[in-house]
């Protein structure tokens, strides 16, 4: 009974290659790689893992998928694992690795959208944890638009040393100490030999936890996801409980543009708002809404941040680890609270089969007496989102700023330019980073660096200096969601396409107004044309290879960096 059911109704896609018989090679191949007869009637479904040894944030997810494809086999599918591809975000930091980590993104999203239509299989499930490989799976899912749900692989746990708690941003702080001599040798390699512990994605409220956070909050992975540290037994069991979720998505015929929408992409910025999410995340739901058909602008989400308070106090700014959520209730105790108080969409579908509110039902609630973690919206850390967006003469067409707040709204400087992040390092080492200068990193966008580097590594150096409230940094790059003090970044145009930012000069005045939204270089409309007739558009850094494709394909920061459209 079910198999006929399955053969006529769940197998929609693979049943061409098991069920036709003009595919023979397909199902003799299938035999070869152990299904038997019984399993050709059933649903397949492709277990996409970004599981590699090299990274703490993705070594145990080719175990977790493991996991999830007992549980597809339990629930009467067919799972078959395969993998693609990740880049370490804390690796590459600060070096020209960094390149990759942007692009790897689309390459993710295109290599898992690749398989699961090559191979035909009826539903995807990712198993993925580091920074870019949520994004890009759910534009891969919402690309092909099967029954899909993504596991997210965790939360690291914090390290230990000399009774502190560490994590990666410990790491690049140190080095800022160390510059500024406020730390030992010893204590300098103790805090790089405990800052990680082992498995899971950095363990603030940096991008992979924002992401994994608000990809949830979306309705596209189980509750909890997010919540569950990587080596917690929850992860585990998540995994196999994903069986009987994908089968209910298939007998329902529930995909992604049932649960990717308007409302449900406000939800999940609603969430990082809320939580204090990394800047990371404007760039990957513009990305995620236009694979998903959806316009979403820099204003839209700007006008989310003007009414959501920032609550929690995660780091990079705050002071508690993601590992600390689960012990208040998770995602879910925010999740319920926000929508207890009208800024949570209740009516959106998720992959459980029922709405985010049907959802919310089961979910703990926030104790605002015994924990200090999520603030009450009657005493937010700020009343309004961290994350602004701003323009004026220095980025005509939007920056990305995070103001917690904890910094000023209002910064008034003088220009010091930096063609790259690693001149930042050299002027601290030199004393040449000064208390009322704002750092311009420039060349450092999606075409110029490419790949828009985040600029962990000089925001890291400058707070480790002690300079961390007294200069602020605005870039055509990135930052990590690890990424705290004043700083602007995403400015466009980027100075790689004659922006602006290509044309200021070291001694000018700037100022980053986050009340007004502006972002201002004070010379005049002529001063400004004459730098510009004068600049020269420099070769591009790659011709050949990812990076050369990438400058070629790759949109402007305030459209997402898409590169899968004209
Ligand atoms: Fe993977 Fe930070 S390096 S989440």
């Amino acid at each position: 009974m079910i198999t006929e059911q399955l053969t006529t109704e769940l197998n929609r896609f693979s049943r061409t290659l098991t069920q036709e018989i003009s595919n023979p090679a397909a199902k003799a191949m299938l035999y070869g790689v152990g299904l038997s007869e019984d399993d050709m009637q059933k649903p397949q479904i492709g277990i996409a893992s970004t599981g590699y040894e090299g990274n703490t944030c993705n070594m145990h997810l080719n175990g977790l998928s493991v996991y999830v494809k007992q549980g597809i086999q339990a629930s009467g599918l067919v799972g078959l694992i395969f993998n693609t591809i990740g880049v370490s975000d804390g690796m590459t930091n600060g070096n020209d690795g960094m390149r990759y980590s942007l692009p790897s993104r689309d390459l993710i999203a295109d290599s898992i959208e690749s398989v699961v239509a090559a191979q035909w299989y009826d539903g995807v499930v990712t198993v993925v944890g580091c920074d870019k490989n949520l994004p890009g799976a759910v534009m891969a899912m919402a690309r092909l638009d099967r029954p899909s749900i993504m596991v997210y692989g965790g939360t690291i746990r914090s390290g230990h040393y000399k009774g502190q708690k560490l994590d990666i941003v410990s790491a690049f702080e140190a080095l800022g100490k160390k510059y500024a001599g406020n730390i030992s040798d010893e204590d300098y390699e103790g805090v790089i030999k405990n800052s990680i512990p082992g498995a899971g994605a950095c363990g603030g409220m940096y991008t992979a936890n924002t992401m994994a956070s608000s990809i949830e909050a979306m309705g596209l992975s189980l509750p909890f996801s997010s919540s569950y540290p990587a080596t917690h037994a929850g992860k585990q069991e998540e995994c196999k409980k994903i069986g009987a979720a994908m089968r209910l998505l298939l007998e329902r015929n529930i995909t992604p543009a049932d649960i990717i929408t308007r409302k449900s992409l406000e939800n999940a910025l609603t969430v990082v708002m809320a939580l204090g999410g990394s800047t990371n995340a404007v760039l990957h739901f513009l990305a995620i809404a236009r694979a998903a058909g959806i316009t979403l602008t820099l204003d839209e989400i700007q006008a989310i941040s003007d009414k959501v308070p920032f609550l929690a106090d995660l780091k990079p700014s705050g002071k508690y680890y993601m590992e600390d959520m689960l012990e208040i209730g998770g995602v879910p105790a925010v999740m319920k609270y926000l929508y207890q108080n009208g800024m949570l969409h209740g009516d959106c579908l998720t992959v459980t089969g029922k709405t985010v509110a049907e959802n919310l039902e089961e979910a703990p609630d926030l104790n605002f007496d015994t924990q200090h973690i999520v603030r009450p919206l009657s005493n937010p850390i700020k009343p309004t989102g961290h994350i602004q967006i701003l323009r004026g003469n220095l980025a005509p067409t939007g920056s990305v700023a995070k103001i917690t707040g904890k910094e000023g709204l209002h910064f008034d400087g003088t220009a010091k330019v930096c063609e790259h992040e690693s001149e930042v390092i050299d002027a601290l080492q030199k004393g040449e980073i000064l208390p009322g200068q704002v750092v311009v990193i420039r060349n450092a966008g999606p075409k110029g660096g490419p790949g828009m580097s985040e600029m962990l590594k000089p925001t890291s150096a400058i707070m480790g200096a002690g300079l961390g409230d007294k200069v602020a940094l605005i870039t055509d790059g990135r930052f990590s969601g690890g990424t705290h003090g004043f700083v602007v970044g995403h400015v466009t145009p980027e100075a790689f396409d004659g922006g602006p930012i290509a044309l200021v000069h070291n001694g000018d005045r700037i100022t980053i107004d986050a009340t007004t939204r502006e972002l201002t270089l004070h010379i005049s409309d002529e001063e400004m044309a004459q730098r510009k007739s004068e600049w020269q558009q420099p070769a591009p850094p790659f011709t050949k290879g990812v990076l050369g494709k990438y400058i070629r394909n790759v949109k402007s920061a305030s459209e997402g960096c898409v590169t899968d459209e004209a």
